[in-house]
């Protein structure tokens, strides 16, 4: 591997204006084998959509660009693919769908690649990805490949085994079993909107992947004019009696209950009571559609978001005594 300074601002959605000590890029599997390395990098660099970068990225910085989509076999109604972990991922979803490997419309749309996808298991619209992943390939360093089995992956809510052992695994690709008899997934409210609204009333899975592309391009702003990493802090999960005391005082809290009982609350909504939608400090605010998405008006640096995010937790701290805790993983 040869490590070169470069800048990373245009690899960080965020659009953060960033150095790195030293950066490689990774093509191929054979790449990591040959260099065989003990530990983890300082950095490794999917798309960039769900950091946020200081200024300076010391040490090495690997920037995974491995492509490729195989199919493995067929059988039945169902498809399974191995997909590159450098492959975009909103890249792979329209490709699957132009195959009729459905299973994947309703995570349409979301920034990042295919190797990123389990890390924080990412999910939208009532689909999570780990439904459909069987497989991740990965180098597990100072031991070599590996395949790891989904029930292995210790999936869940925007969690892995891959984002609790940040430095043990880097994935270089990902199987998953698609197909044409998932049942369409359409209880998210906003989906059923949508669909309505489109006047689609017998839902097929591209009338689903058509509906969560309108939904996000309306609420979350395109990274490419107006930099972000989506959703900035994750959703508190807090104790049943604590969610009741909390919509007593404002019935119109939106709240979703969890299986075991605990409740899910919405950061976006808890942020917009604090009255942080739409507000900008500098080059750093919360988007006017969608205040749990911090974003980047133009020339910020990961250190000017770091400290209005901070101002955020505060607020939220304060008027409702909850920690936001962060979705975007800080680096440098
Ligand atoms: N809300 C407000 N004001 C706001 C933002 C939200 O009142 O400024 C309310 C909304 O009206 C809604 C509720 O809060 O009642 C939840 O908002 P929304 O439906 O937009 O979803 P979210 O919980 O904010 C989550 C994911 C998104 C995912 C959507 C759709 C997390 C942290 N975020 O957002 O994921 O796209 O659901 O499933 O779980 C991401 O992870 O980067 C991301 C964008």
């Amino acid at each position: 591997m040869n490590w070169s300074p470069r800048d990373l601002t245009p690899f960080n959605t965020f659009g953060l204006r960033s150095t790195a000590e030293g950066y490689a890029a990774l093509y191929k599997v054979q790449q990591l084998t040959d260099w065989a390395p003990k530990s983890a990098p300082d950095l490794v660099l999917g798309g960039g959509s769900n950091l946020l970068m200081m200024s300076q990225i010391p040490g090495k910085t690997l920037h995974v660009l491995i492509k490729g989509v195989d199919v493995l076999k067929e059988e039945g109604p169902r498809t399974y693919v191995r997909v590159g972990a450098g492959v975009n991922w909103h890249q792979f979803v329209l490709y699957a769908l132009e195959n009729h490997w459905y299973g994947l419309e309703n995570l349409a749309l979301i920034p990042g690649t295919v190797g990123a996808a389990p890390v924080q298991n990412i999910g939208a619209y009532g689909l999570e990805v780990c439904e459909r992943i069987t497989h991740v390939h990965a180098y597990e360093y100072g031991h070599g490949m590996v395949t790891l089995a989904a029930n292995d992956c210790q999936f869940a809510y925007r969690d892995s085994l891959f984002k609790r052992e940040p430095n043990r695994f880097l994935i270089t690709a990902v199987d998953f079993e698609l197909g044409t008899d998932y049942p369409v997934r359409t209880h998210y409210g906003a989906i059923q909107n949508k669909l309505a609204e489109n006047g689609v009333d017998d839902p097929a899975p591209p009338d689903i992947a058509r509906a969560v592309i309108e939904i996000r391009n309306q609420k979350l702003p395109d990274w490419s004019l107006l930099g972000n990493s989506g959703s900035f802090f994750k959703n508190p999960i807090v104790p049943a009696a604590q969610a009741r005391a909390l919509s007593n005082q404002d019935p119109d809290m939106p709240s979703y209950p969890l299986e075991d009982g605990r409740v899910k609350l919405a950061a976006g909504w808890l942020i917009d009571q604090c009255g942080f939608k739409g507000l900008r400090r500098g080059a750093v605010g919360c988007y006017k559609n969608q205040a749990l998405v911090i974003v980047n008006h133009g020339s910020a640096t990961g250190e000017e978001v770091l400290a209005f995010s901070q101002e955020v937790q505060r607020a939220v701290q304060t008027k409702f005594g909850m920690e936001l805790e962060r979705e975007v993983r800080l680096v440098g």
